[in-house]
C-alpha cells in the first residue's frame, strides 16, 4: 500500500463564470519516503490538488468525487477533527509565501511550539525544547536566542525555514511543499532545497513537491506527475521523464525550458495557452495545442496508459501517458525529439 493514494479526484469551483473543473480525474500515489514532483503550467490544478489532499478546499470549491487514502485511511470522509490532527501531525505543509504562513504577532518559537502543542501531550518545557531543536534542524542559527524573535526580524529565507520547522515539528510522514522556494532568490533557494533533501533522507519523509521549475524537480524528486488542465497527462520516474518524455505536452514543456548554454532564441516554446477550465475542449484537452492532433483527439479523452518501451517497465507500470498514441488510436507517430543538455 502506498503512503498516499489519490484516485480519480475531482475538485470543482462554483463561480459566477461557471463551474471550474480545477482537478478532474486525477490519480497518483506516493510511496513512503518518496519524493514526487508535480509540474505543469500555471492553472493546471497543482495547488488545488495539494489542498484537496489536506482537506483544505473551501467554498465555492467542492471535492466532487474520487478518493484520497493516506496510510489506507479515507481522508475525504474523515471528520474535521481528524483532519486537523492529520495536518501538522502526519502531513506537514509548506506553501510559497512564508509571510502568509507565519503570524506576525507571535514569535517564531511560539509558532513552532503551537504546532507541537496541538499534536502532543508534552509538558510546556518539553514543547519548548522540541521547538528549539526543530528550529536548529532547519538551520536557524542560535535557535534558543532567536526563539523570541518575530517573523519580521527574519529574512525571507529564514522565514521559510521557520515555516519548514512548523511543518516538520511533529515528524510527519508526508510533506506537501507547494512552490516552497519560488519567492526566494536563487542562492537561498538552493539552500532550502538542499535542506529539504537532507531532512527527507534523515526522516524518511515523503514529499509532494509542486513546482513550475523542471530543473528543480529533476534535482529534488524521484518521480514526476505532469498535470495539464486538471489531469495527469504523464507519470514516470524522473530520469525517464526527462530523457524520454512520452506526452507531447511534456516534450513541449521541456523544450520551452531555457537551458544553460543553450541558444535560447532557437528553442521552440509551447504555443498557445491552457484552456479555460470552465469550458475544457472535448476529447484530449491538449489537442488544440498539439502538433500531432488528429480527429480522434477531438473526440476521445485519452486514458492514462502504459507508454513504456520494455516489457519490464510495462510490468512495473512505471511510465504512463495520457495520449491516444499509446492506445493505438492515432494513425501518425509522435515524432518529437528532446535534446537533453546537461
Ligand atoms: N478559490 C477558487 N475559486 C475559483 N477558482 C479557483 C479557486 N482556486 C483555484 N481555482 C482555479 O482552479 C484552477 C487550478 O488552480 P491552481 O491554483 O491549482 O493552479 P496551479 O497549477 O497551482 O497554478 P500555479 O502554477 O499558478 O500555482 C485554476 O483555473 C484556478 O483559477
Ligand atoms: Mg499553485
Amino acid at each position: 500500500m502506498a503512503l498516499l493514494e489519490v484516485t480519480d479526484l475531482d475538485v470543482r469551483f462554483y463561480t459566477e463564470e461557471g463551474v471550474v473543473r480545477a482537478v478532474d480525474g486525477l490519480s497518483y500515489e506516493i510511496e513512503r519516503g518518496e519524493r514526487l514532483g508535480v509540474v505543469g503550467e500555471s492553472g493546471a490544478g497543482k495547488t488545488v490538488a495539494g489542498l484537496a489532499v489536506l482537506g483544505l478546499i473551501d467554498a465555492p470549491g467542492r471535492i466532487e468525487g474520487g478518493e484520497v487514502r493516506f496510510k489506507g485511511e479515507d481522508l475525504l470522509s474523515a471528520s474535521d477533527e481528524r483532519l486537523r490532527e492529520v495536518r501538522g501531525g502526519e502531513i506537514g505543509m509548506v506553501f510559497q509565501d512564508p509571510e502568509e504562513a507565519l503570524d506576525p504577532v507571535y514569535t517564531v518559537g511560539e509558532q513552532v511550539a503551537e504546532t507541537i502543542r496541538a499534536q502532543t501531550d508534552l509538558a510546556e518545557s518539553a514543547i519548548r525544547e522540541r521547538a528549539v531543536e526543530t528550529l536548529d534542524r532547519v538551520g536557524v542559527p542560535d535557535p534558543r536566542e532567536r526563539y523570541g524573535d518575530y517573523p519580521h526580524q527574519f529574512s525571507g529565507g529564514m522565514q521559510q525555514r521557520v515555516v519548514l520547522a512548523t511543518a516538520l515539528a511533529c515528524d510527519p510522514d508526508l510533506l506537501v511543499a507547494d512552490e516552497p522556494t519560488t519567492a526566494l532568490d536563487v542562492t537561498i533557494e538552493a539552500g532550502i532545497l538542499e535542506l529539504l533533501d537532507d531532512l527527507a533522507d534523515e526522516y524518511d519523509l515523503a514529499v509532494q513537491f509542486v513546482s513550475h521549475d523542471l530543473g528543480v524537480v529533476a534535482e529534488t524528486c524521484d518521480r514526476v506527475v505532469v498535470m495539464y488542465a486538471g489531469r495527469a497527462v504523464e507519470r514516470a520516474p524522473v530520469e525517464d521523464l526527462y530523457y524520454d518524455p512520452k506526452h507531447p505536452y511534456t516534450a513541449g514543456l521541456m523544450a520551452s525550458v531555457p537551458r544553460l548554454g543553450a541558444d535560447r532564441d532557437r528553442l521552440p516554446t509551447l504555443p498557445g495557452s491552457m484552456p479555460d477550465l470552465v469550458d475544457v475542449p472535448p476529447g484530449c484537452r491538449f489537442h488544440p495545442r498539439c502538433p500531432f492532433a488528429e480527429e480522434a483527439c477531438t473526440k476521445r479523452e485519452p486514458p492514462l496508459v502504459d507508454a513504456s518501451e520494455t516489457a519490464a517497465d510495462a510490468r512495473a507500470d512505471s511510465h504512463q501517458a495520457a495520449c491516444l498514441a499509446y492506445t493505438g488510436d492515432l494513425s501518425g507517430d509522435l515524432d518529437f525529439e528532446v535534446e537533453v543538455r546537461e
